[in-house]
This record gives structure tokens, C-alpha cells and sequence, in this order.
């Protein structure tokens, strides 16, 4: 992970190195924009949840935490070690804003943090989100009655059967959030669903690019895929888009 995070500080550009204008835009007006945000309520509630020390049992259907191997865990700990950070919630929160991205997916709902920041958008988005542990999701569910968050349908069970039986075939969604089961070979599964679920004007995010090898090697294989045109690397984040009119690019940019 050091490594890779040395390499990104090495090899990342601000907007001076930037030469395609849809980049070049992300990253003046939707990159820095995103610095700026506040996100109180939300924050407020993160808070609230790293001093909670109530316990739950989780049944974690992907490839679990770094920091805990048991199934009985603490809000505190999950909130703390599953949460986007307020940083990149931002971030995702102005990709959506900016670019208009109405019907939104994301897999791995944990408490909601991620959710909140993407449904509370300045351009009132929808927001489909799935969670397999159902006492973690009942947790999320609280949450988002918390933070008054209705424009949220929250779907229990496995990835793989949700995206199966409960997505309509045809639905085609503004952007995905590919954060659970953060190994190589579910990375892919999920990311084959997104190509089919998405436009060109869709982004395709994964959260966690450099967590393990396997997610490293699924981003590495992504961005060479010829139906990618655009990547953009921002270390803890992966971005990638369709785009076939642009040259095909990969990016890695300081944030
Ligand atoms: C990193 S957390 C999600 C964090 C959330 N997106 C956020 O930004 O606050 C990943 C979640 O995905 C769930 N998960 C992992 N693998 C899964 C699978 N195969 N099916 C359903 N849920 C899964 C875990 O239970 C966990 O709550």
C-alpha cells in the first residue's frame, strides 16, 4: 500500500498537466469544488456513530475488514473502518451534482455514510443501494430516517442475487459505486454488471483500488479495457467512463 501510495504522489497531475477538457473540467470544477463542501449533518452523525459502542452481529458476504475478523463488532469499529471518509463522500457528492447523475447504485451500503452523501446531491438524486448483512442494513435503514433520507430504496441480501433478480435488465444507471467484496474476482463480476447498467456518460467508481492485490490488479485490467476511455486514479478512488469519443487516457490525479 505504501508503495502504491508513493507512486501516486510521484506520478498524480493537478490541472496543469491536463490536456483532455473533460478531464480538465473534472478536476477544476468538480475536483476542487469538492475540497470546499460541508457536509455537517452527516458529519454530525459519524460522529454519533463513533461513540456508539452498541454491538451487532454481521454476516459479512464479501472479502471482510482488515481490522476485524469476528462477527460480533462495534458500530464505533465498523463505522470507523467501513465509512468513506468525508473527503471522498464529498467527492462522489459533487461528481453527482455536477454532472447530473440521477439514478445512482451503490454495492455495500454499510451505516449509510457513503448513501447519505450521495442522495443529499444538489440535484435530488435516487439511490438504489444494496447490503448483505440484514443487522448492519437495519442499522443504515435507521440512519437515513435519522438524516429525514427518503429517496433511498435499501435492498438486503447478496450482490450477485440482488443485482440478478431485483435490477431491471434494462435500467441504465448515471454512476455506480463498487464498494464491497473488495477482491479480484467479484471486483470484475460487478464491474461487467456496471458496463451493461451505464451509458456514455456514466462513471463507474470503485472505492479501494489499492486495498489488496486483487483489487489492484482488477483496477489495472479496468482501465485497459478498450470499452474504457477514461480513468482517473485519485488513489484511494478509481473513476472510470465510457466516453468512446475521447481518446482513451488514464489519469492519475492529486486530490
Ligand atoms: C466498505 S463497506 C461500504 C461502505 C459504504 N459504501 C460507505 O461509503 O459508507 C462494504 C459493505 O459491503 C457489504 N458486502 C460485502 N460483500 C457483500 C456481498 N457480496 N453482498 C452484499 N453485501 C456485501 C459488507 O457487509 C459491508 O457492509
Amino acid at each position: 500500500m505504501l508503495k502504491s501510495y508513493l507512486k501516486y504522489r510521484f506520478k498524480s497531475v493537478n490541472a496543469h498537466g491536463l490536456h483532455s477538457p473533460f478531464v480538465y473540467e473534472f478536476y477544476t470544477k468538480v475536483v476542487k469544488s469538492a475540497k470546499k463542501r460541508n457536509e455537517n449533518r452527516i458529519e454530525k452523525l459519524r460522529k454519533s456513530l463513533i461513540k456508539d459502542q452498541s454491538i451487532v452481529e454481521v454476516s459479512d458476504l464479501g472479502a471482510g475488514s482488515k481490522s476485524s475478523k469476528s462477527t460480533q463488532r462495534k458500530i464505533n469499529e465498523i463505522t470507523k473502518s467501513a465509512s468513506i471518509p468525508p473527503k471522498f463522500g464529498r467527492l462522489i457528492q459533487a461528481i453527482i451534482g455536477f454532472y447530473n447523475c440521477k439514478e445512482l447504485l451503490e454495492l455495500g451500503t454499510s451505516m449509510g455514510i457513503g448513501s447519505a452523501y450521495m442522495v443529499s446531491a444538489s440535484n435530488s438524486p435516487r439511490l438504489t443501494t444494496i447490503e448483505g448483512c440484514p443487522n448492519i442494513a437495519a442499522k443504515a435503514k435507521a440512519n437515513f430516517d435519522a438524516l429525514n433520507l427518503d429517496n433511498i430504496d435499501l435492498l438486503i441480501g447478496d450482490f450477485d442475487t440482488v443485482l440478478g433478480n431485483k435490477i431491471n435488465p434494462d435500467k441504465i444507471f448515471d454512476l455506480i459505486y463498487i464498494d464491497g467484496n473488495h477482491a479480484y474476482e467479484p471486483t470484475m463480476r460487478y464491474f461487467e454488471f456496471a458496463l451493461k447498467h451505464t451509458d456514455e456518460d456514466s462513471f463507474i467508481v470503485f472505492d479501494d483500488i489499492y486495498w489488496s492485490d486483487g483489487m489492484t490488479k482488477a483496477w489495472e485490467e479496468i482501465k485497459k479495457l478498450d470499452k474504457i476511455h477514461v480513468s482517473m486514479d485519485l488513489f484511494r478512488m478509481g473513476i472510470v467512463c465510457k466516453k468512446q469519443k475521447q481518446r482513451k487516457q488514464d489519469f492519475i490525479l492529486k486530490y
